[in-house]
C-alpha cells in the first residue's frame, strides 16, 4: 500500500498512489486504453525485447545528458508529452507540470484541451513550449489557436494525427467518464469516497478549457466523452494538404504526433515538419497497433538524418530512454509517466517522478560507459 509520495520510486508506485487519490472514472481515464489494451502493454514490453551492452572504464564522473530538439537545447533527452484535462487530475494541473519542466530545463506542452490558456503559459514560463493542436472542423478555432501560439512565443506546434476518430475506451464507457465529469448514480460513490478530490474540484478554480470555450460548448458547458468529442468536433477530412496549410500559417517548428509508418514519416519530411513523435497515443486509439519502440529503427533509418524523431509511449524507466536513444531517437516523451505522479501529489509528485527518471538516465549512462548521449548507438544494443 502506497500512502505517501516518499514511498514512490517508480511509475507503478505513482500509479498506485494515483489510484487511491482519484475517483475511479478519472483514474481509469488516465490508466485505460482502447479495446483489449494490448497496445498499451506492448508499448512498454517492447523495450524488454532488447538488451543494453555496457562498456566500462570510460571515466564517466562528468556526463552530459543534454540533447537538441527542434532547435532548442534541453537538459534531458526526455520531455512531457502534452496531455488533455490536467486540472481534473490535480487542481494545479498544467501549472504544476510547467513548473517542473522549467526546473529541469526541458520541453513542456499543453493540449488544445488544456485547462490553462496559451496566453498564461506563454507569459509565465520560459522553458521551450510546444502546443498540441487538435485539428477541429471549426477552422476559426484552429486559426485562433495557431495565432495565439504565435503571439505567445510557443516554439513548436505538434499536430495530433492519430485521433481521426475516438478510440474505443471501454473503461470510460463503463465508468461514464466525461468532460466535465458528471455526477450520476454510477459515479456518485466514487466521488463521495474521494472527498479531497471532490472538494478541490468543487471549490477551487472552475474547470475550463480556455482554448475551446469561445468556439464550442462541448467539454465545458456540455458534458461529453473524449471519444465523442473526437468523433464530433475533429476534422475527419484532415489530410496531408491540411498539414501543409497549417505549416504555412504557423511558420515555425512543426511536429506530427502519432506517426507510426515509414511512409508517413517520409511524408512528414516532405511536408516540412521538423519533428515527429512516433506514437500510438499511449494505446488509447488503435489497439493492435505496433509499439513506438518496435517501429523506431525503421523510421530512424528512413528519416533520422532529416527530422527529429521522438519516441513517445511506454517509457517507464531510464533504461527505456537509453534504448530509444541508442536506436536513434533524438529524445523520448510520455504522458502517464508524469500524469500518475501529478494525480498522486501535484507538483511535488511530478518533480519526484522526473527526478527519479533523471537519476536513472544519469546512473545508467555511467553504467553504460557513456559521457554523452552521442556515445549511445546501436552497437550497444542486442535484440533478442
Ligand atoms: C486525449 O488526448 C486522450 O487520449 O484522452
Amino acid at each position: 500500500m502506497f500512502n505517501r509520495l516518499k514511498d514512490c520510486y517508480n511509475t507503478n508506485d505513482f500509479r498506485s498512489l494515483a489510484k487511491q487519490r482519484l475517483p475511479s472514472p478519472i483514474f481509469h481515464y488516465i490508466d485505460g486504453a482502447a479495446d483489449d489494451e494490448i497496445t498499451l502493454k506492448q508499448n512498454t514490453r517492447a523495450f524488454e525485447k532488447c538488451d543494453l551492452i555496457p562498456n566500462v572504464l570510460r571515466g564517466v564522473k562528468d556526463i552530459d545528458t543534454s540533447v537538441s530538439l527542434m532547435g532548442k537545447k534541453i537538459n534531458l533527452p526526455l520531455f512531457f508529452s502534452p496531455t488533455a484535462l490536467q486540472r481534473l487530475f490535480h487542481y494545479d494541473g498544467e501549472r504544476a507540470v510547467a513548473n517542473v519542466a522549467e526546473k529541469f530545463g526541458t520541453f513542456f506542452g499543453i493540449s488544445s484541451l488544456a485547462t490553462v490558456s496559451i496566453e498564461e503559459i506563454g507569459e509565465n514560463y520560459s522553458c521551450p513550449k510546444i502546443f498540441q493542436l487538435y485539428v477541429h472542423k471549426d477552422k476559426g478555432l484552429n486559426d485562433s489557436m495557431i495565432e495565439n501560439c504565435k503571439e505567445n512565443n510557443f516554439d513548436a506546434i505538434a499536430i495530433t494525427v492519430d485521433t481521426i476518430v475516438g478510440g474505443n475506451r471501454e473503461r470510460d464507457l463503463r465508468t461514464g467518464f466525461t468532460s466535465p465529469p458528471k455526477l450520476n448514480l454510477k459515479s456518485f460513490l466514487s466521488f463521495a469516497t474521494h472527498p479531497n478530490w471532490s472538494l478541490n474540484y468543487l471549490f477551487r478554480e472552475k474547470f475550463e478549457l480556455p482554448q475551446l470555450q469561445d468556439y464550442v460548448q462541448e467539454g465545458t458547458n456540455i458534458t461529453i466523452s473524449i471519444g465523442d468529442y473526437f468523433n464530433t468536433m475533429l476534422d475527419q477530412n484532415m489530410n496531408w494538404d491540411s498539414i501543409a496549410e497549417i505549416n504555412k500559417k504557423w511558420g515555425k517548428h512543426l511536429c506530427l504526433k502519432g506517426i507510426m509508418s515509414v511512409e508517413d514519416a517520409m511524408k512528414a519530411v516532405d511536408v516540412g515538419a521538423s519533428a515527429i513523435m512516433v506514437s500510438n497515443h499511449g494505446g488509447r486509439q488503435l489497439d493492435g497497433s505496433c509499439s513506438p519502440f518496435d517501429q523506431l529503427s525503421d523510421i530512424v533509418d528512413a528519416v533520422g538524418d532529416k527530422i527529429d524523431v521522438i519516441c513517445d509511449g511506454g517509457i517507464r524507466r531510464g533504461s527505456h530512454i537509453l534504448k530509444a536513444l541508442s536506436v536513434g531517437a533524438k529524445a523520448c516523451s510520455g504522458g502517464r509517466m508524469y500524469l500518475y505522479a501529478l494525480a498522486a501529489a501535484g507538483e511535488a509528485g511530478v518533480e519526484r517522478a522526473m527526478r527519479l527518471l533523471q537519476e536513472e538516465i544519469e546512473r545508467n549512462m555511467k553504467l553504460m560507459g557513456c559521457k554523452s548521449v552521442k556515445d549511445l548507438g546501436r552497437h550497444n544494443l542486442k535484440f533478442r
